[in-house]
């Protein structure tokens, strides 16, 4: 009846479009904006100059700007397809040797929580996905309030995703633009000032969008503010080796925290130091005070995981395990890390220098080989930016973020160049 109701033949074509519009839910769904990172992407792809480049997007590229696949992870892939393995379903919580590894590689082989098996790990997709089942069971289950503080700036989605997941966002104080660095005081009277018991949202290492994190005395003193305030730590580690090079290094804030007694959780990806990007490999952790709050937290995992994806991929988690538990993939990996994140610093400087004596530009470019990691918060104003893109076909976040990880020999200078010529 409805089908033939709705059947261009038989109705008028008024008629027609009337009951058409009768029938339609979604004429009130209003148009949403665009990702910002992805239509930077867009529109880099629609410039056909030479030489434009995309400063945009967070992935590593190698010297000739193309995308990176790991020779660990190549290693790995073929291994795994020697051994044929089947395709079932992993557990809602994941592949075990993968998560397992995970955590070694975040709280270290020391650590006394994962010593004692208080430690609850689930695989999650990507360190999107870990952020998301964290905040979710924060929303359920954090028994003091249900708001979490994010820095100011931190990665634009983190905004969306623990909104997402019901809990309440508030900010503080992180970046100081009067010095391209981190504004120390700012963030600890922010720690001070908040209610006791608040969720403080930390990026473990290599800081997106600023690339400036506390130095060791600096994380040592606000974990002591933080326990003092008895405030929750969830970590960030997105990034893990992409700071110094070193995977060890990169996790003192996490051990810190952990050696100072505070009960963190901690969202990791493999997206970058793996370059797995689309593979999705990521884990959540929590930490619990003894072995019984740990099964509890475990089940409330995979209550909480189950309904919205049931289980997580396969292919990525095996790959991610065989590099982080095969002695000799894992040793080349460490060296890949290192390869990755000694490009990004070569990089930095050698931005810098053609900016100053090259150049010979009149501002402070320090911030440039002082920050760390993927990104470098420039310090340009929009509408540099906008020059930058629209004269030199230069593609970059409107907050002048530029992802060190997309500049090579080839472009530096012409970079720099631009770069010159927009803050003249
Ligand atoms: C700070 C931070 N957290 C989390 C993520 C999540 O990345 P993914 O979901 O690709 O692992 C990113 C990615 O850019 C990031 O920069």
């Amino acid at each position: 009846m409805l089908s033939s109701c709705l059947s261009r033949t038989t109705q008028s074509p008024v008629k027609y479009l009337v009951l058409r519009a009768f029938l339609n839910s979604w004429a009130r769904v209003p148009q949403g904006p665009p990702d910002a990172i992805l239509g930077i992407t867009e529109a880099f792809k629609k410039d056909v100059h030479p030489k434009k480049m995309n400063l945009g997007v967070g992935a590593y590229r190698d010297d000739n700007g193309k995308p990176f696949v790991l020779n660990s992870v190549r290693k790995a892939e073929q291994l795994i397809f020697q051994e044929k393995f089947d395709k079932e379903y992993l557990p809602i919580t994941g592949l075990a040797t993968f998560t397992k590894e995970a955590a070694l590689l975040a709280y270290g082989k020391d650590s006394e929580p994962l010593g004692e098996g208080r430690v609850s790990v689930t695989q999650s997709i990507s360190g999107t996905g870990a952020l998301r089942i964290g905040g979710t069971f924060l929303n359920r289950f954090y028994p003091h309030n249900k708001k979490i503080f994010l820095p100011t700036p931190t990665w634009g989605n983190h905004n969306a995703v623990f909104k997402d997941s019901g809990l309440e966002v508030g900010q503080y104080r992180y970046y100081d633009k009067s010095t391209n660095g981190l504004d120390f005081n700012g963030l600890v009277e922010d720690i001070q000032n908040a209610p006791k018991n608040s969720i403080f949202l930390l990026h473990a290492c290599a800081h997106n969008p600023t690339g400036v994190d506390p130095t060791p005395q600096q994380w040592d003193q606000i974990s002591e503010i933080i326990k003092e305030r008895s405030h929750f730590p969830f970590f960030d580690m997105a990034y893990q080796g992409f700071a110094s090079g070193d995977t060890n290094v990169d996790a003192y804030a996490i051990r810190k925290f952990v050696s100072d007694g505070h009960q963190i959780c901690l969202s990791q990806s493999f997206a970058k130091n793996m370059g797995l990007y689309g593979e999705r490999v990521g884990s959540f952790s929590i930490i619990s005070e003894n072995t019984k709050e740990k099964a509890a937290i475990d089940s409330q995992l995979k209550i909480l995981i189950r309904p919205m994806y049931s289980n997580p991929p396969l292919h990525g988690a095996r790959i991610a395990s065989y590099v982080l538990s095969n002695p000799e993939l894992n040793k080349e990996w460490l060296s890949e890390v290192k390869l990755m994140a000694g490009r990004i610093i070569t990089m930095r400087d050698r931005l810098k220098k053609h900016l100053v004596e090259d150049f010979e530009s009149k501002h402070n470019w320090n911030h440039i080989t002082d920050q760390i990691g993927m990104f470098c918060y420039t310090g340009l104003k929009p509408e540099q930016v906008e020059r930058l893109t629209n004269e030199f076909h230069v593609y970059l976040t409107k907050d002048g973020r530029i992802s060190i990880a997309g500049i090579s020999s080839h472009n530096v200078k012409y970079l720099a160049e631009a770069i010159h010529e927009v803050t003249k």
